[in-house]
């Protein structure tokens, strides 16, 4: 595939007023979400939720691709039609998630390294004949007293330059996920510290991997206060520090930045999103790519009563794309 054609998907990805569904949890985390609200993992719940999702009347309207997880990418619909053939004629691109997640960085205790680059050519060209048109990988950086340390953003951004080199190279376009987690009780300063030397650090790996920025997308987390910080910023430091912190690090050769909630209310991440697009014209779209953020409401109704309430939790998750898609373009208004 030629670099036209992947910074054409990118583009798709982030076109006007419209962002990405991340309902790629593995069978481990969306068991987390389902206990939650008292759902039994089975992988038929886990077919039927995510039928729930991909089919939702008017989702398309601002979604415009949906990130799986290797057994929803293989699924079909209760009527046997395959998730990634509904996608494609609802006009959602099929992503997928390629790594396999944290795992404690040897040395340096509290602190983690994405896993999953052995053998992943091999699944990148799976993923891509199975449809898949991008990917992603996310990198987990932990704000603690001493952390993170250099070595654990290096480590980190090395395997994320290495993970974008392949999907290029198997035609799939990388979406970068360094996420620095919201844990913790530090201030918002410090969380921009650490973003900016998380996004500089990435983009110089990139570099040296020969990653095409034309055809790659951030996902990046926002520049917040830690959750059990005394003093958190309202919506528009939120979005000034963001925006800040981004236009610092990150080329604007890029095609799109979209951010993750990362534990964030639904509302939070909208305001801060729309706050930003409010601030704007960019040097790149900025939209949504948010898991929690967009379906916590839809799968605690669901849970309530499975088949009474499904188009009522499939109206829910198309509100809350919605609200997304008007924040990406800086229109969204409470309430809306
Ligand atoms: P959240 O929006 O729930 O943080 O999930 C997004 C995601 O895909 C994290 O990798």
């Amino acid at each position: 595939m030629s670099i036209e054609q992947l910074e054409s998907i990118a583009q798709a990805m982030v076109a006007p007023g419209k962002g990405i569904i991340a309902i790629d949890e593995s069978s481990g985390t969306i068991k987390k979400r389902f206990d939650a609200v008292g759902i039994d993992n089975s992988e038929e719940n886990r077919r039927a939720y995510r039928e729930l999702l991909l089919t939702a009347p008017g989702l398309a309207d601002h979604i415009s691709g949906a990130i799986l997880y290797d057994e929803t990418l293989r699924q079909s619909t209760r009527a046997g039609k395959p998730f990634t053939e509904v996608m494609r004629a609802a006009g959602i691109l099929p992503g997928i998630k390629v790594d396999m997640g944290p795992q404690p960085l040897a040395g340096f205790p509290g602190e983690v390294v994405t896993e999953g680059l052995d053998g992943l050519r091999q699944r990148l060209a799976e993923y891509a004949g199975l449809g898949a048109r991008f990917a992603k990988w996310r990198a987990v950086i932990h704000i603690g007293e001493d952390t993170p340390s250099s070595t654990c953003i290096e480590a980190n951004n090395h395997a994320l330059a290495r993970y974008a080199a392949l999907c290029q190279e198997a035609g799939l376009v990388p979406m970068v996920e360094p996420e620095v987690l919201m844990d913790g009780d530090h201030d918002i300063d410090v969380c921009y510290e650490v973003t900016e030397a998380v996004l500089r650090s990435l983009f110089a790996s990139l570099y040296e991997h020969n990653v095409m920025l034309e055809g790659s997308i951030l996902k990046a987390s926002m520049v917040i206060a830690g959750k059990d910080c005394d003093e958190q910023a309202g919506v528009e430091e939120v979005a000034d520090a963001t925006v800040r912190c981004l236009k610092a690090t990150v080329p604007a050769l890029l095609p799109g930045i979209v951010f993750l909630s990362g534990g964030q209310s639904d509302e939070q991440a909208t305001a801060h999103l729309n706050a930003m697009n409010q601030l704007g014209p960019h040097p790149w779209p900025l939209s949504f790519s948010y898991g929690r953020a967009m379906q916590q409401a839809a799968l605690k109704l669901w849970a309530k009563d499975m088949q009474g309430n499904f188009t009522a939790a499939q109206k829910t998750v198309a509100q809350r794309a919605r609200a997304n898609g008007l924040a990406a373009l800086g229109q969204w208004t409470r309430g809306a």
